[in-house]
């Protein structure tokens, strides 16, 4: 037997490490580019993330609250066939984790998804070993390391408003899903999933922009507000989609370049209608939180 919080730091242990491979894998996956090889990857990131909200969601049902910090994330190695490497330890490193906390793990549920995580940890780590292989002679000249890499001869602003925008959809994911797993009201954390979902696409259109460029997405993020009750969170969220939604609107003004124009537009758009369906959410909780009216004396 161990107590519940023993379970959940070791949960906890996992989460972090989960989202600090989501976004290893899919820096990667931006730094190559098209082709067969990045989708095989970002493939992977898709199922660390399914990781992370199993681990979640197991942690809240133990009376716990996820972590939402990150573990190491690996940027180091001059090429594809290098980052594959650090692909590689990273799973190896995940696998023995999984290993040691099935043994140390009572709790049967518990035990059986972490033994499902870990047969996909395995599968990760052979594709990535096959991966390492295929890309290992691809480029051989040295490349910068992916931090320092600097878009050249990219208008400055241009790059600031893209690194920007990966930094606030970085932020509100993080804070979306977070809301969904401590909420609940079952519609909220619904929409709040299916609305951080729509958020990591935009993440990977600007990311991607940043990496065709020749730069390297900033995937950092800010001040998550993870406070309060349901009507709290949503008014936070609200808040966010109001203040991104503004920003994206008058940065449209600033860029030239028709494409990304489109693009911000179109993301800008798409935080409008987040934040229209986020108000009438909201108005829903209000309503049912109202007290009963008080019965006349
Ligand atoms: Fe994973
Ligand atoms: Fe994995
Ligand atoms: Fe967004």
């Amino acid at each position: 037997m161990n107590d519940k919080q023993a379970v959940v730091d070791m949960l906890n242990a996992d989460l972090r490490d989960e989202h600090a491979a989501v976004i290893q894998y899919l820096q990667h996956a931006y730094a190559i580019g098209e082709g067969e090889e990045a989708c095989e990857i970002e493939a992977i990131a898709r199922e660390e993330m399914r990781h992370f909200d199993w681990l979640a969601q197991a942690i809240v049902a133990l009376g716990g609250r996820p972590d939402m910090e990150r573990g190491k994330v690996d940027l180091s190695g001059g090429g594809p066939g290098e980052w594959m490497a650090r692909d590689i330890l990273a799973e190896e490193g995940a696998i023995a984790q999984y290993k040691k906390h099935i043994a140390a793990i009572a709790d049967s549920k518990v035990k059986r998804l972490l033994q499902r995580i870990l047969a996909d940890e395995e599968a990760h780590h052979d594709i990535f070993t096959h991966l390492a292989d295929k890309l290992a002679g691809g480029k051989a000249e040295a490349q910068e390391p992916l931090e320092m890499r600097k878009a050249e001869g990219v208008p400055p602003r241009v790059l600031d408003i893209l690194q920007q925008g990966v930094r606030h959809e970085y932020t509100v994911i993080l804070q979306y899903l977070y809301h969904n797993f401590v909420t609940p009201h079952c519609e909220v954390g619904r929409e709040l999933e299916m609305q951080a979902i729509n958020e990591m696409q935009h993440l990977g259109w600007l990311a991607e922009e940043v990496a065709e460029l020749g730069g390297h997405p900033d995937i950092a993020h800010a001040a998550l507000s993870l406070e309060g009750d349901t009507a709290q969170m949503l008014q936070a969220d609200i808040e966010a989609e109001r203040a991104v939604a503004l920003d994206y609107t008058r940065q449209l003004d600033e860029i030239e370049d028709e494409g990304l124009r489109k693009l911000l537009a179109r993301i800008r758009d798409h935080e409008v209608y987040h934040g229209a369906v986020l108000s009438d959410l909201l108005a829903e909780v209000e309503e049912t939180a109202k007290p009963e009216e008080a019965p006349g004396p």
